[in-house]
C-alpha cells in the first residue's frame, strides 16, 4: 500500500527531476546564442597626467562610451557584468590592466547604451611607463545565466597613445 508520503515523495522527485532537466536545457541552448556584440570607445580627454611623489604615472580621462550588447540576453540571461579596461605593455609586465569604468547590466533594454564618463577608477602605472604608451581599450563582458555556466567575452575597441608629456 503506497501511503501519502511516499506519492508526495515521488512527485517531488518527479518535480525535481524536470526542474534539472529544464535548466540543463536552458544553459545548453545558450551554446547556440551566437551574440553579435557592437562597442565604440572614444578618449574624449586627457584631463591631467602627472608623476606621483611615489614615482608612478597617473592619468584621468573622459571617456565616451557607447555599446550594444542586447545580442548577449537570452532568456536564462540574469545579468551581465561589464568593464571597460586600458590594456598595455610594458617592460617589467607584458601585460597590465587597468579597469577605468564597469557597471552591471540586468535588462537586455539597458544593454544599449551610450555614455560619458571620466573613468570611474584609476588608472594609476605601477612605474613611470605612460608617457607615449600605446594603449588598448578594451570592453569585457561577463555573463551571469539563471542556470549553467558563466560566459566570458571581450573585444578591444580601439587603440589610444597616451601623451608625450605630462600635463
Ligand atoms: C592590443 O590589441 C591588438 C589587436 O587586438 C593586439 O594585437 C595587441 O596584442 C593588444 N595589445 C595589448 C597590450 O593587449
Amino acid at each position: 500500500m503506497h501511503s501519502f508520503g511516499y506519492r508526495a515523495n515521488a512527485l517531488l522527485t518527479f518535480s525535481l527531476t524536470i526542474l534539472a532537466l529544464m535548466a540543463a536545457m536552458a544553459s545548453f541552448s545558450d551554446n547556440f546564442n551566437s551574440p553579435s556584440p557592437a562597442a565604440h570607445v572614444q578618449v574624449l580627454n586627457v584631463n591631467r597626467f602627472q608623476n606621483r611623489p611615489n614615482g608612478d604615472d597617473e592619468i584621468g580621462m573622459t571617456l565616451s562610451i557607447s555599446a550594444d550588447l542586447q545580442s548577449l540576453f537570452t532568456w536564462n540571461t540574469k545579468q551581465v557584468f561589464v568593464f571597460l579596461a586600458a590594456e598595455y605593455g610594458t617592460p617589467k609586465n607584458a601585460m597590465n590592466q587597468v579597469s577605468l569604468w564597469d557597471g552591471i547590466i540586468q535588462l537586455k533594454e539597458d544593454a544599449k547604451f551610450s555614455t560619458k564618463v571620466k573613468n570611474k577608477y584609476r588608472f594609476i602605472d605601477q612605474g613611470s611607463n605612460l608617457r607615449g604608451r600605446d594603449i588598448n581599450l578594451t570592453l569585457h563582458w561577463h555573463i551571469m545565466p539563471k542556470t549553467g555556466k558563466m560566459f566570458a567575452d571581450k573585444l578591444v575597441v580601439t587603440g589610444f597613445q597616451l601623451p608625450h608629456s605630462y600635463r
